[in-house]
């Protein structure tokens, strides 16, 4: 069902109407008065809402480059200053993953949005439901958690069909639908099930007065999305689609018929501060962007100190319980061979392995040494955190790869291996083993899984080849 949008002179000439009504008859078929005063500001009830989704575990800015944006510290930080949101929602797949890890930041992520300043409601994305279920249930306990199109037997399944909040006279109910399951839990049988999302969203709304604004949180791709939208009864005054594909949030609102569709973004870097009312019949939405700079706080502020101490608290944690060691050598590698270190490739590769020493790949580890040391940017153990490893060895996760400096002081900093592949068959064979690029993609796609748009955003292929270029030797050139 799409509601007609109602013609802006309507809602114009009833507030006209109303404010002059003491002065002239108006209604009853009579026109209202000549010459209305020029640009008469409308009174409108406005919702203030700040809206992210897809935060992917990414609890801080990595510090890989400098201004990068985002991070729960500031994001707190900033609504503390604001004071004014009506409504904080988080549109969910807060972490990326199920291991220990993941548990341990959805922890400390769910102590934040629920502390100081507690967040009205919380969507359910694929990634949160594959984390371990006892423990996504017992955080998430009395949380505003919703999976509207969700059902699950487990008695301890935090997750409610919509939260409803009164501000200033309007009511606001929110409801999450989730457009396809993880296909891990898509089973006819699974503990978890999903209804139709139409069918649920007219559920949520049955008892609802009809004045009350109604926002959805949909996981979904954009196609999903648009042609969900029209199906919805009541129609929503507002969608949020929460897409990891979706990495820029929207700037302002796309009109689905009369319904205005946002984009959070993700890995929370960029915040949607959204006002919503509705006029008439229809919904109007604006909205600003709050890119989450260090500059954004502030001077000075550069974080709310609670939520940096909660953080400070998780990274030391994780240390302590040697996550870095668990996570280790759980994949297997991508060409079934073992990673042997740089030193072997040098024997018979004396001219690349020169190069290789010179370039920044050499001291990747020793970077993450350094900065471990420093007390300003970061003061806390670096060396031990998975997510910063990863990029900073070689083979890290994958069997026979990086487990810990000890065991394995062949494998740190970004060898030839990270981009060539586990070598021992090569080596074995004198060379007669094709490696070529791991994962046989093209030169530029495998820098640009290091490089990435947060780590690298000078990142061009042209430039930083030359600073890292290396081939064959002469006797190997064929
Ligand atoms: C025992 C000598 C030897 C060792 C050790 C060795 N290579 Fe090679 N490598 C060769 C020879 C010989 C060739 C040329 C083979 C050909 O193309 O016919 C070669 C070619 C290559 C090539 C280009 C062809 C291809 O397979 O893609 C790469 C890349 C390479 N080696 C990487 C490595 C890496 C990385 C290591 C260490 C893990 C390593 N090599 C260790 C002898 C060796
Ligand atoms: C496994 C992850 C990884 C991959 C893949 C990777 N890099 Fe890097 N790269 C790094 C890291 C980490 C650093 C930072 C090292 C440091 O400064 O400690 C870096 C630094 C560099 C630098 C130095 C930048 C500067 O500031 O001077 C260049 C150049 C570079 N990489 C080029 C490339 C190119 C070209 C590719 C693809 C062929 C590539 N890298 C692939 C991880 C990677
Ligand atoms: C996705 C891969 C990736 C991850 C994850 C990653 N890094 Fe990096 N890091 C890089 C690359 C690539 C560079 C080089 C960037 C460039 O010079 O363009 C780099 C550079 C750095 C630098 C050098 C910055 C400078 O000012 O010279 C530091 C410090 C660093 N990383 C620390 C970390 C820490 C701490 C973490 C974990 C919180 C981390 N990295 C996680 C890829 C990664
Ligand atoms: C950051 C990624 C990266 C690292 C680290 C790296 N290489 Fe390469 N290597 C490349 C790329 C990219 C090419 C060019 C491939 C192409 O043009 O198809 C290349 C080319 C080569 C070639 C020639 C391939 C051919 O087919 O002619 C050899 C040999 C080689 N590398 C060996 C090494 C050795 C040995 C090391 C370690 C000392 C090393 N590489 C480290 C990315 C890397």
């Amino acid at each position: 069902m799409t509601l007609p949008k109602a013609p802006v002179s309507a809602s114009l000439a009833f507030a006209l109407c109303a404010l002059l009504a003491t002065f002239v008859q108006c209604g009853n078929g009579r026109v209202a008065p000549q010459d209305p005063a020029p640009a008469l500001v409308v009174p409108k009830d406005e919702l203030r809402l700040l809206i992210s989704g897809s935060m992917q575990g990414h609890l801080e800015p990595c510090g890989c480059a400098s201004g990068q944006l985002g991070g729960l510290a500031r994001r707190l930080q900033h609504i503390g200053e604001q004071r004014n949101y009506d409504l904080l929602l988080e549109g969910g797949d807060l972490v990326d993953g199920n291991t220990e890890l993941d548990v341990q930041k959805l922890f400390t992520t769910t102590q934040v949005l629920f502390g100081e300043h507690p967040y009205d409601a919380l969507g359910v994305g694929p990634q949160d439901l594959l984390l371990p279920r006892a423990e996504w249930s017992a955080f998430l306990a009395g949380a505003p958690v919703l999976t509207t199109n969700l059902t699950c037997a487990d008695p301890e399944w935090p997750g409610k069909p919509f939260v409803e909040k009164a501000v200033r006279g309007m009511t606001v109910r929110v409801a999450s639908l989730l457009l396809q399951l993880p296909a891990e839990l898509d089973q006819p049988e699974g503990a978890v099930q999903r209804t139709d999302p139409a069918a649920a969203w007219a559920q949520a709304f049955a008892d609802a007065a009809p004045a009350t604004l109604r926002v959805l949180l949909a996981h979904g791709d954009d196609t999903t999305i648009r042609a969900l939208i029209p199906a919805l009864a009541p129609a929503p005054d507002l969608v949020v689609g929460i897409d990891r594909d979706y990495i820029e949030p929207s700037s302002a609102p796309q009109m689905v018929g009369t319904v205005p569709l946002l984009f959070a973004g993700i890995r929370g870097r960029v915040l949607l501060d959204v006002r919503l009312s509705r006029e008439t019949a229809a919904p109007r939405a604006t909205c600003e962007l709050v890119p989450l700079a260090a500059s954004k706080t502030l001077p000075g502020g550069g974080g709310d100190p609670t939520v940096k101490d909660m953080l400070l608290q998780h990274r030391l944690q994780v240390a302590k319980d040697e996550i870095r060691e668990h996570l280790a050598r759980q994949r297997p590698t991508p060409n079934g061979a073992a990673y042997v270190g740089n030193a072997q490739c040098r024997v018979c590769h004396e001219t690349a392995f020169a190069g290789w020493q010179k370039s920044k790949h050499a001291v990747a580890w020793q970077t993450l040494v350094d900065a471990e040391k420093d007390q300003k940017r970061y003061g806390w153990p670096v060396t031990h955190y998975p997510d910063c490893v990863g990029c900073h060895t070689v083979g890290y996760r994958q069997q026979t790869g990086f487990v810990s400096p000890e065991v394995t002081p062949e494998l740190l900093d970004v060898g030839c291996e990270n981009c060539h592949g586990p070598g021992s068959v090569h080596v074995d064979m004198g060379g007669e083993s094709k490696l070529g690029l791991i994962g046989g993609v093209t030169p530029s796609m495998l820098c640009v899984q290091c490089h990435d748009f947060e780590q690298s955003p000078t990142f061009l292929y042209s430039d930083f080849w030359p600073k890292i270029e290396h081939g064959r030797e002469p006797d190997q050139r064929k």
